[in-house]
């Protein structure tokens, strides 16, 4: 099976396209939201990392997403950039196809639900006039490119015949990559096999297409499920950085691409990914949406080439392959977790940042970086790579509207707590001072006072980011707005400063979800 793709030429019967949708379906997740400068940064590095199509968005949804789906395909130079249209809805597939027009390489992706809940509850619609949107559909789509992808939305629970005359359907108008998502992350590894090597033995045409597997993680199945699906044909996997997306979240990049670099043995195939370059993605959009992977994470979380046991300690040192089935460097780990000390000067600082993938500081950036550093390093004994992460942080995300500048914070047993506080708004400083009924409460007044808002503060949680008393304090605040929840995260070492950094984290993030519509039928 060689296959000729419109974009990607003839493709060997081994390769598997990586297909990234963390600008899509990943940003589409509460919390998760990006502007355009994060979404054209993290478009970049996922170009530099070898991933062959990214999803950049859904351009009929609001003019925010237009935009970043129009720049990064004016921006990247080799890589696919796909828009997502419905198949039927009212100018999906023309702001689409604009949307991509100066891209190098672009592509539609055309999506309608097919399963019988679906069509019945949520598009009421029969089953034949579903058949007659798909044609129209890819037809429409093939005027603008001749890459068009069709998803078969909620296709895990469809019919298997109808599935058959749909993915027909859809070849026959035009349609060169066929996706069939687990949307509700229901399926299991065997149901992934069954339906991708029905569809290749009984649909006419299926030998001339790209099958596409999506996987989402209610169960916790993403990556077996899309290891399923490559076995019985599937050659494009969709998926996520650090598995983000709907709900529980799509099955992860660096999982998926580890596991067929590892397991080479049994599934022999290939990917364009530059694995040493994982780690430093992960660790990119962790800073740009303030959610770190949980330690346990696999290849990407902290402790997963870490090894606590003496006896595991004591077969590392004799022969690394006795715990460890990749090698931490694989996948962009350096083997030291101590780092800079409070002499180490400018050119260190760089050097160390650019290792772990800061190197999109600019100067300004780079220079509060570095004061923040030495602040660090003179009240701190040890400082960490998290504790490097957690202080560029702030620096790396974009600040397009509010700035923290300066808190003193007066508080204890004998006197009502008073805040002091300065921000940067819109480029313009404001100081003001406010009361409250602890540091806490009078900090986040104080914002209130500043930046006037509704919204409800629906979490406050603190943690320190490592041991010791002199730790960095890392503060997550969850803000609530009609109904649209964000996150923020802050670090400092004075746990009040770092709570004031993580309000205005989020306060930034309600800015840019407030210019955004939420389009109705999209529910992928
Ligand atoms: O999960 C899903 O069904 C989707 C489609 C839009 C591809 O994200
Ligand atoms: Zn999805």
């Amino acid at each position: 099976m060689t296959i000729n793709h419109p974009s990607f030429g003839r493709i060997d019967e081994n390769r598997v396209i990586i297909f990234d949708t963390t600008l899509r379906d990943g940003e589409q997740s509460p919390g998760f939201s990006m502007n355009l400068t994060e979404k054209l940064r993290m478009a970049e590095a996922l170009e530099d990392l070898g991933v062959d199509v990214i999803e950049a968005g859904f351009p009929v949804a609001s003019k925010g997403d237009f935009d970043s789906v129009a720049q990064i395909a004016r921006a990247l130079k080799d890589t696919v950039v796909c828009a997502l249209a419905r198949s039927g809805g009212k100018n999906d597939i023309a702001s689409a196809g604009e949307a991509i027009r100066e891209a190098r390489r672009g592509r539609i992706h055309n999506f309608i639900s097919t399963s019988p809940l679906h069509m019945k509850y949520k598009l009421r619609m029969e089953p034949e006039a579903v058949l007659d949107v798909i044609r129209a559909g890819n037809e429409a789509a093939r005027q603008f490119t001749d890459d068009v992808e069709w998803s078969a939305e909620d296709g895990s629970r469809t019919d298997p015949d109808f599935l058959c005359r749909c993915v027909e359907a859809a070849i026959r108008a035009g349609a060169t990559t066929i996706n069939i998502p687990d949307t509700v992350g229901y399926s299991t590894p065997e149901d992934m096999a069954r339906i991708f090597a029905d569809l290749r033995a009984r649909v006419p045409g299926a030998d001339g297409v790209i099958f596409s597997t999506h996987n989402h993680n209610d169960l916790g199945l993403g990556v077996a499920n899309t290891v399923a699906a490559l076995r019985a044909g599937a050659r494009q996997i969709e998926c996520t950085i650090n598995g983000i997306g709907e709900r529980a979240g799509n099955a992860a990049l660096e999982e998926i691409v580890m596991v067929l670099r590892t397991r080479h043995d049994a599934l022999p195939y290939t990917t364009g990914i530059h694995t040493e370059k994982l780690l430093k993605v992960s660790r990119m959009l962790s800073t740009i949406t303030g959610f770190d992977v949980q330690p346990n994470k696999a290849i990407v979380g902290r402790n997963a080439f870490a090894h606590e046991s003496g006896i595991h300690q004591d077969g590392i040192l004799k022969n690394a392959a006795t715990y460890e089935i990749m090698t931490p460097e694989s996948v962009g780990w350096t083997r030291s977790s101590l780092v800079l000390g409070k002499h180490s000067g400018r050119a260190a600082f760089r050097d160390k940042l650019r290792a772990m993938g800061y190197d999109a500081l600019d100067e300004v950036q780079f220079n509060d970086a570095f004061t923040r550093f030495k602040d660090l390093a003179d009240r701190k004994k040890v400082i960490y790579d998290e504790d490097l992460v957690a202080l560029v942080d702030d620096e790396v995300r974009d600040h397009a509207r509010i700035r923290f500048v300066a808190l003193h914070v007066s508080a204890g047993s004998r006197r009502p707590a008073q805040a002091e506080l300065t921000l940067e708004v819109d480029g313009k400083e404001h100081h003001v001072t406010a009361a409250g009924q602890g540091p806490v409460d009078a900090a986040f007044n104080a914002i209130r006072a500043i930046v006037a808002h509704d919204a409800t503060l629906r979490l406050y949680s603190v943690g320190a980011i490592t041991e010791g008393s002199d730790a960095q304090a890392r503060t997550t605040v969850r803000l609530e707005e009609g109904g649209k929840m964000v996150d923020g995260q802050g670090a400092d070492a004075d746990t009040l400063v770092s709570a004031v950094r993580a309000y205005v984290h989020a306060l930034n993030k309600l800015l840019v979800k407030r210019d955004r519509a939420e389009p109705a039928e999209l529910s992928a």
